[in-house]
């Protein structure tokens, strides 16, 4: 049976203000173990992927959510994102056209609408298959209605059965766009 855990919003406040690094060093770990799997093979040094996830969360309204492990704090779980803009002068923001290297993914999204980009979402091998990416989805959902968003957009690759398995169950339409870097990768809508 799966051990209890905690789904928690974690802010760019909140890793500043953690003076042991635990935090942001437990969460690279996480990111760097499950992207190793196929059919990503990163190889990712962990400074590498710490680094990425402070220019994660200065983007535009970044969103974090983690599954804690209640016992021994062992972070099992994240999923992590950013809002997406149609065009923008801040070099800070990421635009659709930006993330898909593309101008096709534009006329999904009015230009009235919020769309919320997930760049990262994985769970610990030993804890998969127990919902801990059902849950950590649902809270970010919640907390995208909340903030007014419209959409949340994803994009995984071909090969990926479980996510694309997991991409349907939650009702998202898998979009005719592929990336244009990444060709076999395509992109994926949930209206929220
Ligand atoms: C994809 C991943 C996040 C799923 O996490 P998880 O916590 O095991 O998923 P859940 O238990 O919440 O499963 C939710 C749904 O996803 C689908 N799914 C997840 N794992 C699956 C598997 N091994 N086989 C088939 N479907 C699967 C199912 O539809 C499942 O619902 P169900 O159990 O009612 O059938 C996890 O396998 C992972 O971290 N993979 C490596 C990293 C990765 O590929 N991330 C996505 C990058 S785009």
């Amino acid at each position: 049976m799966i051990e209890e855990y905690e789904i928690k919003q974690i802010t760019l406040e909140d890793l500043r203000s953690d003076q042991t690094g635990l935090l942001a060093s437990n969460l690279a770990k996480l990111i760097c173990d499950v992207f190793s799997e196929p059919p990503w093979y990163e190889s990712y040094a962990q400074p590498r992927i710490l680094f990425g996830l402070g220019v994660e969360m200065m983007r535009k309204t970044p969103i974090l959510f983690i599954a804690q492990n209640n016992r021994s704090n062992k972070i099992i779980g994240y999923i992590l994102g950013q809002e997406l803009l149609k065009v923008t002068s801040d070099v800070r923001d990421q635009t659709l056209s930006k993330i898909s290297s593309g101008t096709e993914l534009d006329k999904y999204i009015e230009d009235n609408k919020r769309v919320f980009y997930v760049g990262g979402l994985g769970v610990a091998k030993d804890y998969r298959r127990m919902g801990v990416a059902d849950k950590l989805s649902a809270s970010l959902v919640l907390e995208l209605k909340n903030q007014g968003f419209s959409y949340r957009l994803g994009r995984t690759d071909l090969a990926a059965d479980k996510m694309r398995k997991l991409y349907i169950k939650q009702g998202f339409d898998e979009l005719p766009v592929r990336d244009g870097v990444h060709v076999n990768r395509s992109y994926w809508l949930l209206r929220v």
